[in-house]
């Protein structure tokens, strides 16, 4: 099927494997995807320079098709990685959390395509004046960082499709063939997936978080506000304004915090085996577990 997306891309199917901190902070997934004609998105944002550019290397060996990177610009991590995903020549750029004036001159310039994600009217028509090649649309249902304003993407997706002149790639809820198609017929030319690609082999997640998301009903979806509240107080803690721990956190120190609650609701445990997983990509959070574990 061709659409705008799938000749702006170079890709097959007007699928996009949509980038999740940690699931797809890896290159198995990414590569399999662009392998297979969809577009495989690393996300970028919890990744450590040097493995985000070892990362890199492998997905650039491993295929040939295009792949794309999600940096949230606005992360603590994000001048690092600009500067590494510039230098490795990263074929597309799926952007969030920050605008893209500053930054995405010089990637045009080396021919990397620019998606900007939005989640309201207002900010799909900021960056098609700003000049991005295309739109990734979240609405309300999508995993990781839904928009505040809970517009479904049924709606949110048809609005900007009709406000702006852009592509729009729709993302959040998803999920199957059927998925694809009423978000098609609605205008976007392309969808993007994320809590589906969960419950593959290639997602670098413990095995009973894939468990939890084949087991799940249409009620198990749960917003929480914790992983994003302690990950903003270990990056701003110093010396001078010492940590403020929410309850049910734990902050591993030099490292990222592991929310209990999220850990408990999968199932794991301080004995389960969550280390095995991510040794090889040397992530913060195996560093985080490694010395949770110690
Ligand atoms: C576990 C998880 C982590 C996510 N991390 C990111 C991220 O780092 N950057 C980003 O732009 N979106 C992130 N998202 C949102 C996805 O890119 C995508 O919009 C969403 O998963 C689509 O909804 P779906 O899960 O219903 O398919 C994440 C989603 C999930 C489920």
């Amino acid at each position: 099927m061709r659409t705008r997306i799938t000749e702006l891309l170079g890709i097959e199917h007007p699928i996009f494997q949509a980038a999740m901190s940690w699931a797809s902070s890896n290159a198995p997934l990414v590569v399999a995807v662009s392998n297979a004609g969809g577009l495989g998105v690393l996300g970028a944002g919890p990744l450590r320079p040097d493995d985000f550019e070892k990362i890199l290397v492998r997905i650039q060996r491993e295929t040939r098709k295009p792949f794309g990177v999600n940096i949230p610009l606005n992360g603590a991590r994000a001048p690092e990685l600009l500067e590494i995903a510039l230098q490795k020549k990263i074929p597309v750029m799926v952007a969030s959390q920050g605008g893209p004036r500053e930054q995405m001159p010089r990637f045009r310039a080396i021919g990397t395509k620019w998606l900007h994600v939005v989640a309201s009217v207002e900010h799909a028509k900021k960056a098609e004046a700003a000049g991005v090649d295309a739109l990734v649309v979240d609405g309300a249902e999508a995993g990781g960082h839904p928009p505040p304003s809970q517009v479904g993407t049924i709606v949110l997706v048809r609005r900007i499709v009709r406000a702006t002149r852009l592509p729009v790639v729709a993302s959040g809820g998803v999920a199957d063939g059927a998925g694809i198609a009423a978000l098609l017929a609605l205008g976007a030319e392309a969808v993007q997936l994320g809590t589906r690609f969960i419950a593959t082999p290639e997602a670098s997640v413990h095995d009973n978080y894939k468990r939890a998301v084949l087991a799940a009903g249409t009620v198990l979806t749960r917003g929480t506000p914790v992983f994003d509240l302690v990950k903003e107080t270990v990056i701003r803690a110093s010396p001078e304004s010492p940590l403020e721990i929410p309850a049910g956190a734990v902050v591993v120190p030099g490292a990222r915090a592991v929310t209990t609650g999220w850990g408990k609701e999968l199932g794991l445990s301080l004995q389960t085996p969550v280390i095995v997983k991510y040794r090889d990509e040397r992530t913060d959070l195996s560093t985080a577990l490694e010395s949770w574990l110690r």
